[in-house]
């Protein structure tokens, strides 16, 4: 079984263009502290810290800094473990590297020993031995789907346009994930420990409106791509079976497996927290004020080839680039992104809706 991504693109390049994922990090912080000075087990020596989808880590290692701090608070010397996951794939000597070299690193935390580690496995398997980690903390991760979808999406490729039996698919399959994920957070975890996990989602007004992550980005994405199967670039099957392997869950579909009769989780966790926020837009912030679109563009589309590049390449350009190399493909997509997105920020605009969920894990599951 192998994951839809690689992982981000390395060599410092998902880094340096991931200001927005680490803003919607900061935006839970205070919650996080809150709750890690709240729970039972901070007692606990050591105590174990675990980030499923750590990346590159300059953005991991800021939150975990801030959860280092909270525990510092109330437990100075305790020594404190602190384990990266993420897939095999992830760079992780650009992680290493930044543990040492960031000034913002949890290592310059004063108090008692902290020892980093790394898992490298999927989180949709255990990821600690069993009953080991007192907070699990994820970050613009857990949206991901496990395996590459196979329904499609007739002019799309956001998993969110879907409708009828793809649309019910593609939920199934999304629910399914989800609801792997906690039931290996419930081994991972031990009883007391908590879990905060924030992953992009779409938000249901009262009225019944949806506001979807990322819609507007995917939308635009699929018209580049369209634009070069029009030049005989890309193959149309190739493009005509590819779907954007996220999903962006309300907050009744993370809800869903804790609260649902039967389900391997039910009895595993407590809901702290389940709410789905906006957070702004940094690239769009800084286009308002300086007002300048092309500089805006550059940053915007590096931000969003730092997440896409690798998806993009394994799922639809190695298979479907037609007289040209997968490098050149993934250049010209770009390109046209970029050019398009000058002359019209608007029209590829990442709109934000995350998901935050905060879960205490009991202590009657299995
Ligand atoms: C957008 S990055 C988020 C990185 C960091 N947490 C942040 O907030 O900047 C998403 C990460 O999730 C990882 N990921 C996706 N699916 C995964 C899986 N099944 N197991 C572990 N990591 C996964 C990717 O490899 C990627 O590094």
């Amino acid at each position: 079984m192998s994951s839809p991504t690689a992982g981000m693109k390395g060599g410092g390049y998902y880094d340096e263009h991931s200001e927005y994922q680490r803003r919607v990090a900061q935006s839970g912080l205070s919650s996080l502290a809150d709750l890690v000075q709240g729970m039972d087990g901070l007692r606990a020596d050591p105590l174990t810290i675990v980030d499923y989808g750590c990346s590159e880590g300059a953005n991991s290692i800021a939150a975990l800094r801030a959860v280092v701090i909270a525990i510092r608070r109330r437990r100075r010397d305790s020594c404190v473990v602190a384990i990266h996951n993420d897939l095999p794939t992830n760079d992780f000597n650009a992680l290493f590297h930044n543990l040492v070299q960031r000034a913002d690193s949890y290592l310059t935390v004063h108090g008692g020993p902290i020892l980093p580690m790394a898992s490298p496995r999927s989180f949709y398997e255990t990821v600690v031995p069993r009953a080991t980690a007192n907070v699990g903390l994820s970050f613009s991760s857990a949206h991901w789907f496990r395996e590459t979808p196979s329904s499609s999406v007739p002019g799309s490729i956001c998993a969110m346009d879907a409708s009828g039996p793809a649309r019910v698919t593609l939920a199934k399959q999304a629910d399914n994930d989800w609801t792997r994920f906690l039931e290996m957070r419930a081994s991972d975890l031990t009883p007391g420990g908590i879990l905060f996990v924030q992953m992009i989602g779409t938000q249901v007004d009262a009225d019944g409106t949806r506001h979807v992550t990322a819609e507007r980005l995917l939308r635009a994405m699929y018209e580049v791509a369209a634009g070069m199967v029009e030049q005989g670039q890309l193959r149309r099957d190739v493009l005509d079976g590819f779907v954007f392997p996220t999903y962006m869950r309300t907050a009744g579909e993370a809800r869903a497996p804790l609260e649902r009769p039967g389900s391997p989780v039910t009895a595993g966790f407590h809901a702290n927290i389940v709410s789905v926020q906006p957070v702004p837009n940094p690239y769009l912030d800084e286009l308002h004020k300086a007002g300048d679109e092309h500089d805006y563009a550059e940053r915007y589309v590096a931000f969003v080839r730092a997440f896409t590049e690798s998806t993009l390449r394994r799922a639809l350009l190695e298979p479907g680039a037609v007289g040209q190399s997968v490098d050149t493909s993934a250049d010209r997509f770009y390109t046209e992104l970029r050019r398009r997105t000058a002359a019209d920020p608007q029209w590829s605009v990442f709109e934000d809706w995350t998901l935050t969920i905060a879960l205490t894990r009991t202590s009657d599951a299995s």
